[in-house]
């Protein structure tokens, strides 16, 4: 696996798995099943990225101990949820740790994301401070963001003693957020791409011309792309065989043309 190196030095696997729908019946009732986590595990992954409102963080910390694979070699990403949750504040941010915690069954969250910006700059600076204060303690070893806009960061980054390591919005053909993603880069916050193959058949038709000169499926080229774009991406997959092929990345290099051409679609 190959790492970035996010703003506060800590090293983060360059791609994840997805989990959003894992332990749960097609219509979204949770079961609590590890097949997918296990799978995701034994094809390499290492890295999950779930959040409180997936409602599945419990089957994300039972997976892990399932494993027999120590705690530390996994990275774990969770969020905090925003939407619809009435006020938030310290009192709210701090329960909603304990929670991800206990249900992950960790002392420690690699990542912890504000899910959504909700609307309030004043909760949302309330609610960053409280990241900030656990992010010295240690219980969160980076902090971060997701579907902010570059105003939601400016806002945020005028009041933040630690500033943002990623912020994690929907990156794939047909919304690329590409501006989003360049004010990131330029205030040393690493784009994480969620929704990364969320992309419509034509637009795979064309990125997999580009995958076919290499043997590669249009789903590696993106996940390509993205490492060489320097973005994080998280593809969730309920199926091992794709598991494996979205982390088979690591042995092929689109040319500048190549990326140019997948940015435009
Ligand atoms: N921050 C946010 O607001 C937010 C919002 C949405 C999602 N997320 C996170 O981002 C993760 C990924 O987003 P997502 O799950 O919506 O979409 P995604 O990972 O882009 O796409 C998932 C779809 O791609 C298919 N797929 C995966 N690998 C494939 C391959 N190699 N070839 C062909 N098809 C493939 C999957 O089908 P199969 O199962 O059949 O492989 C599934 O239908 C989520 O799981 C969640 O953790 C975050």
């Amino acid at each position: 696996m190959e790492y970035f190196t996010l703003n506060n030095g800590v090293r983060i696997p360059v791609t994840g798995s997805g989990t959003n729908t894992f332990a749960k019946t097609p219509d979204r009732v949770y079961t609590g099943d590890l097949k997918d986590h296990l799978s995701a595990i034994k094809a390499g992954y290492r890295f999950f990225d779930t959040a409180e409102g997936y409602g599945n963080e419990e089957a994300l910390g039972n997976a892990v101990k399932e494993s027999g694979i120590p705690r530390s070699e996994f990275f774990i990403c969770t969020k905090m949820r925003t939407r619809e949750q009435g006020h938030l504040g310290r009192k709210e941010a701090e329960a909603a740790i304990a929670r991800s915690l206990a249900k992950l069954q960790t002392d420690v969250i690699d990542l912890y994301l504000i899910h959504h910006y909700w609307g309030s700059d004043e909760e949302m600076i309330e609610v960053w401070k409280t990241f900030e204060e656990y992010c010295r303690k240690g219980v969160l070893r980076s902090i971060g963001v997701s579907n902010f806009t570059p105003e939601n960061l400016q806002v945020l980054m005028s009041h933040a003693e630690i500033m943002p390591a990623v912020n994690q919005v929907k990156m794939a053909p047909g919304n690329w957020n590409h501006e989003t993603a360049a004010f990131c880069r330029e205030h040393g916050m690493i784009p994480m791409a969620w929704g990364p193959l969320k992309t419509d058949e034509e637009a795979a038709a064309k990125v997999q011309m580009i995958g076919d000169a290499y043997g590669k499926t249009w789903a590696q080229v993106l996940l390509r792309y993205h490492y060489q774009a320097g973005n994080i991406s998280i593809p969730k997959s309920h199926s091992y065989e794709h598991q494996v092929q979205n982390l088979d990345i690591f042995d092929f290099e689109l040319t500048p043309e190549e990326c140019t051409a997948i940015e435009a679609l």
